[in-house]
């Protein structure tokens, strides 16, 4: 059986492939139909991708699961250094991102294609940072963390409530995800939601 924690970090990931592929999508699709896209869509898609891994996923990770495979193994600690530092720097792209997406609404067609090129190059970099986490990270968690490990971690990620609100965070995002998805027109929008598989 997989472990929960496993399950919740592949779930996630599912859901950010999923409206990461989508921002792609839309633009290719604009571009084609040489139309500027619908603003207020990408801006609620690049705040999603901003606010769930900085506020939760990667909290998850490099506070929870990274420091107890370091402390059970020393297979992959410089990918585990890597994976950290992205974690670290997954604010000041997503920033970055954020205001050439606002070049692009401001100044109009000049922009696009610097946008176009920062999104697909944070798409890249998002998507091959879960694929190492799924590839070798995930696989080495289940051989080298004990039961009492699982416990714990199952524990933490399924207990994970807001202090401030009480509320489920991801719960909350799952909300917001749906609302995305149902607001960016077919094809784009009907993207899986989190907790299905979408590969
Ligand atoms: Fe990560
Ligand atoms: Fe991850």
């Amino acid at each position: 059986m997989t472990h929960k924690a496993i399950q919740i970090i592949r779930g996630e990931h599912a859901a950010l492939s999923a409206m990461l592929r989508s921002i792609l999508l839309l633009l290719a699709q604009h571009r084609r139909a040489a139309t500027l896209p619908d603003f207020a869509a990408l801006r609620a898609m690049l705040f999603y991708v901003d606010e769930f891994p900085e506020k939760r996923h990667h909290r998850k990770e490099s506070e929870l699961l990274f420091p107890k495979l370091r402390a059970r193994t020393p297979m992959h600690r410089e990918l585990l250094d890597r994976l950290d530092l992205d974690h670290a720097r997954g604010e000041a792209r997503i920033r970055d991102l954020e205001h050439a997406l606002l070049a692009f609404e401001m100044m109009g067609e000049s922009r696009r294609a610097a946008f176009e090129d920062a999104a697909a190059r944070y798409v890249d970099f998002y998507l091959a940072h879960m694929a190492m986490e799924e590839r070798d990270i995930l696989p080495l968690a289940e051989k080298a963390l004990s039961a009492a490990d699982w416990r714990e971690l199952d524990e933490a990620f399924t207990a994970n409530r807001d202090p401030l609100t009480g509320a489920e965070p991801e719960a909350e995002y799952a909300q917001l995800f749906t609302r995305i998805v149902n607001a960016v027109p077919a094809p784009v929008g009907l993207g899986a939601h989190p907790g299905e598989s979408v590969r």
